[in-house]
Formats: C-alpha cells, sequence, structure tokens
C-alpha cells in the first residue's frame, strides 16, 4: 500500500506533481479562464465581498498564509489570515460582506470548525478548501473548493498543503476574474504558469539526493532556522513546522527582515540556516535584501543552506549548501520551494530514527479543541 515506499510520506511527497495537476484539472482552461461553478457562491455575492478572513490550523495555516500575497494581490481586497483556534476569542469584526475561507484537509479539525460555525452565525459566507469528501468542514458551509490530493496517510501534510496552495491560488484568480482586476493579463500568465507547475514539482522531486545527504549530515544538530521574505517566510515557517513535527529538533522560521530585531543573536558557529530566495526576477528588491540577510548571517559563522532559483548567480558566494529549484513567478514559488523542506525534514527524522508517518504525540485530525 505504499506503493514501494518506506514511508507513507515519501509516498505522497512523489505524488506531489500528480495532486497538483489533478487539483487544477478541469477549473483552468488553455486561454487562461477559470471555471470554478462547483463554488456554489454566487458571482453577485463574490462581487459585494470586502474583506476575506482565512481561518486554518498548522500547515493549513501556512496556505492560508501565502494565500493572502496573492489574493491581496490579484483583488485587491483586504485579507487577513489567523489561527483559528484563536479567532474566535477575540471576537473578530464580520459581517455579510466578508469571505471566510476554511482551510483544512481533514475537514475535521475542531477549532476550524468552531471558527466556520462562528463566522457563518455573524453572516458571513464561508468557503471551505478541503482534501476530504463529504467531512464536517464542507458540510457546514455554504461552499466548498476540493483538493484533489487523494487520501494522506502520513501526519505530516505534504500533498494536502501543496494542494491546498493550488486551491487558494484558484481562488484569488477567480474572485480577480469575477470582479475584474487590473492584473487580467498577469491573471492569464498566471494561468498558464500554474498549468505547468506540476512539471517543475517533478523537477525539484528529481534533484533531492543532496538534500538527503545534507540532512542525513545533520542529524547531531539540535537546532535549525529557516528565513525567508514575502511567500517564502510562510515557506520558512513550514519548514521549521516539519521540522519540528517529525525531527523532534528545535526548529523555527523567521521574516528574514526581522532578523536584526532579535534572532540574529541566534546564529552562532555551524548553526544550520536554511533561506528561502525569491525570484531575482521580478520584484528584484526582494532578492537583494536576502541575499544581504545571507551575507549578514554567514559572516557570524551560520552554515548556510540556501534555496533559489536556477541561474541565480548572485546567492552563490554566500551559500554553504545551494539547492536549485526551477524559475517560477514569486507568488507560485512556495508550491516548488516547500518540496526540499519536505524532502530534508523527512530524511532528518529518519536519521534520527524516528517514526516518520506517525510522529510522536500526534494525530492525524484533531478533533477536539
Ligand atoms: C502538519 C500538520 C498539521 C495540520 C493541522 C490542520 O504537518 O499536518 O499541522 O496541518 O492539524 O489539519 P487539517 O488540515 O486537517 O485541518
Amino acid at each position: 500500500e505504499k506503493g514501494g515506499y518506506d514511508y507513507f510520506m515519501l509516498k505522497e511527497i512523489a505524488e506531489q506533481p500528480k495532486a497538483v495537476a489533478d487539483t487544477l484539472l478541469g477549473r483552468i482552461d488553455g486561454s487562461g479562464t477559470l471555471s470554478l461553478d462547483e463554488v456554489r457562491i454566487p458571482t453577485r455575492v463574490l462581487r459585494e465581498v470586502d474583506k476575506v478572513v482565512i481561518v486554518a490550523c498548522g500547515t493549513a495555516f501556512h496556505a492560508g498564509l501565502i494565500a493572502k500575497y496573492a489574493i491581496e494581490h490579484w483583488t485587491r481586497i483586504p485579507c487577513e489570515v489567523e489561527l483559528a483556534s484563536e479567532f474566535r476569542y477575540r471576537d473578530p469584526i464580520l459581517d455579510q460582506r466578508t469571505l471566510v475561507v476554511a482551510i483544512s484537509q481533514s475537514g475535521e479539525t475542531m477549532d476550524t470548525l468552531m471558527a466556520l460555525r462562528h463566522a457563518r452565525e455573524q453572516g458571513a459566507k464561508v468557503l471551505a478548501i478541503c482534501n476530504t469528501n463529504g467531512s464536517t468542514i464542507p458540510r457546514e458551509s455554504d461552499a466548498v473548493l476540493y483538493t484533489h490530493a487523494g487520501p494522506e496517510v502520513a501526519v505530516a501534510s505534504t500533498k494536502a498543503f501543496l494542494t491546498q496552495l493550488v486551491a487558494c491560488y484558484l481562488v484569488a484568480l477567480y474572485l480577480g476574474q469575477v470582479r475584474g482586476t487590473k492584473y487580467g493579463d498577469e491573471i492569464r500568465d498566471v494561468v498558464r504558469d500554474l498549468s505547468r507547475i506540476a512539471g517543475a514539482v517533478e523537477q525539484v522531486l528529481g534533484t533531492m539526493e543532496p538534500v538527503r545527504e545534507l540532512a542525513r549530515s545533520l542529524a547531531h544538530k539540535n537546532t535549525v532556522l529557516f528565513l525567508g521574505r514575502h511567500v517564502g517566510y510562510p515557506v520558512a515557517l513550514e519548514g521549521a513546522l516539519k521540522l519540528k513535527e517529525l525531527a523532534y529538533m528545535h526548529a523555527e522560521g523567521f521574516a528574514a527582515g526581522e532578523l536584526k530585531h532579535g534572532p540574529i543573536a541566534l546564529i552562532e558557529e555551524d548553526l544550520p540556516v536554511v533561506v528561502v530566495v525569491p525570484s531575482p526576477r521580478g520584484r528584484s528588491v526582494l532578492h537583494d535584501k536576502i541575499v544581504s540577510n545571507i551575507q549578514e548571517i554567514r559572516a557570524r559563522g551560520a552554515r548556510t543552506i540556501v534555496i533559489a532559483e536556477e541561474g541565480d548567480e548572485a546567492v552563490v558566494p554566500y551559500a554553504d549548501h545551494l539547492v536549485r529549484i526551477p524559475a517560477t513567478p514569486t507568488l507560485l514559488q512556495p508550491l516548488v520551494a516547500t518540496v526540499p523542506l519536505q524532502v530534508f525534514a523527512c530524511e532528518l527524522a529518519t536519521a534520527r530514527g524516528n517514526e516518520v508517518d506517525q510522529p510522536r504525540n500526534l494525530a492525524k485530525s484533531v478533533t477536539v479543541e
């Protein structure tokens, strides 16, 4: 049932290109148009939306953090992202014009369910992004966009996360399409790029042996830090979460711009720091800033593990280890940049003798608050 893999997690990591392609299937076409008729929220209602609030837990929350960049950029609708467990205890401001997006692989996470019930009581419309047909969260939502990752067995979420990202991009692009946006051309380009992204994920998967080797060489370490900017920041958070839950190591993700506001004090000789580097094309300011962040931490002794686009030569002098990913538009980069971090955590867990599919103290679906 593990299809020749030692762990479900490895199998599920390998299934990501298909999961991504399946989640796009029938929802985008060659002309760059999206059809999400299955989202049963009338376009009239979507046109009126004046705020998007995303609620989720854990890895799904990280997908939500990335979605915010896409939604605000393409639709200009303000978007908040909140941990479901915090959301309903703070009296959030919601009304009929708020679109709440609840992201959940299992569809049974109690905190997310409670958050969406609260949102609906306040009159907000709830759209679920969910991987499990007929589960509680989609049943209780106004609409659902299913991710087509197939069953995810390993406790640590991998393919579900990538498909949650795809679903979030689809929602963002669809809102842009329905409401009209000055980014019409960009939307068509992105839809085209999305249709090729499964191939890019496949490509990354084919180059992971050096990442595995590196992970094994770090098995004795206590701490790994992760840095990113823009959408690379939630990717850093996700890399750190994977490492905590699988390798039981102290891992933290930071926004690279926050370094000098505290975390840089943690840098010491030979501390592994993974840095997710945005594309040097497009928003190149971001890229240049992170290159100087890498320089700063390396000058203080960090062992830098740099995840950067092919052809990005600026990072080479400062990378102790360089992991190449295919060139992708910035907003879509998390789909490829997350993969090495999943492989890294999985291999570190194995090297440390941990139970990969069933980490200690964790359950696949968290049905208590
Ligand atoms: C991490 C992980 C968890 C889940 C979280 C939400 O790898 O799997 O953080 O993402 O418990 O679960 P769902 O998506 O089922 O609501």
